[in-house]
């Protein structure tokens, strides 16, 4: 085992995350309010962060730093947490509980909760814009709007979530479930790391290898999502157990029973772990934080 400290470092991150969220959003005040604080509302309620560090950690795997990347992973999050706003939807998830408060159409109505969802995912792009000014060439600015885009979309989350919604109460094939989870949640976690070390000015070569590592370390993170899902509680989760059962989800356990779900997850982990050896020695963190998505209990 290595020495590193992992819940030192997720500590220093998540702070130097969670303010620069809160100067990139709105305040409350701003018109129309109700807009600005259902935005804030579902942002700032907490939420492990682990994207927007995966893009630092992305960017510290080249040799960057975190200030090159901030207002990017600020970007990841706002994406991730409109992702969770339209899946607790009536239409969708129809969830009541997420990062411990009820959800956001639970607070403001599905209008607006709606509507916060696109205003986070447009922020998004705006912030990458804004990280123009903190790299060495903005030329890769073009590039990870790209990449972000696809990883977003209809290639990517949107894509896994029109699948998942499809599978409900249907016997699918294992390698559905795999498409589903790798494009509703792998392909944001993927694009986190490969646009944290694209911008800290990774050559092509490491950019590959985070992505590759952020693939496995991202269909790990879903099949423990599953796994959660049946053994947690609302406390630890913030967010409703059983809620997969409820819908008839296509999750790893209803499909591969806990025990070969929990193999299959340390299995992408340590798959992760692999390539990452590429960075050497700046790999600790990112090899920590692949133990850490297979043993977390939220
Ligand atoms: C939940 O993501 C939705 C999935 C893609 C599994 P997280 O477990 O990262 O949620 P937060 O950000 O910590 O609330
Ligand atoms: C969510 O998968 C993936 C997203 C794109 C939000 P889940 O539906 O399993 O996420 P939770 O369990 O509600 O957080
Ligand atoms: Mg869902
Ligand atoms: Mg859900
Ligand atoms: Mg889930």
């Amino acid at each position: 085992m290595s020495g590193f400290d992992l819940q030192a470092y997720l500590a220093e991150r998540r702070a130097l995350v969670d303010a620069a969220l809160e100067r990139a959003l709105p305040s409350e005040h701003t018109p129309p309010p109700t807009i600005h604080r259902a935005m804030r509302y579902s942002v700032m309620a907490g939420g492990k962060r682990l994207r927007p560090i995966l893009v630092i950690a992305g960017a510290e795997a080249v040799g960057g730093t975190a200030a090159m990347v901030l207002p990017t992973a600020c970007a990841l999050e706002m994406i991730h947490t409109y992702s969770l706003i339209h899946d607790d939807l009536p239409a969708m998830d129809d969830d009541d509980y997420r990062r411990g408060r009820l959800t956001s159409h639970k607070v403001f109505g599905d209008a607006v909760a709606i509507l916060a969802g696109d205003a986070l995912l447009t922020l998004a792009f705006r912030l990458v814009a804004d990280n123009a000014g903190l790299v060495r060439d903005p030329r890769v600015i073009r590039e990870a709007v790209a990449e972000i885009a696809d990883a977003a979309g209809t290639l990517g989350m949107v894509g896994g979530q029109v699948v998942d919604i499809e599978s409900e109460g249907k016997a699918i094939a294992a390698e559905t479930l795999e498409y589903i989870h790798r494009h509703k949640t792998a392909a944001l976690i993927r694009a986190s790391l490969r646009v944290g070390a694209l911008l800290a000015g990774g050559d092509a070569k490491a950019v590959a290898v985070a992505g590759e590592a952020g693939g496995e370390l991202g269909l790990a993170f879903q099949i423990v999502d599953d796994i959660l899902d049946v053994e947690g509680s609302l406390e630890e989760l913030g967010k409703t157990a059983g809620s997969d059962e409820r819908k008839q989800k296509a999750t790893y356990p209803a499909i591969h029973g806990l025990e070969a779900s929990r193999r299959q997850a340390t299995m992408h982990a340590e798959r992760a772990k692999e390539r990452l050896a590429g960075f050497g020695p700046r790999s600790a963190p990112l090899c920590a934080l692949a133990d850490y998505v297979v043993e977390r209990k939220n």
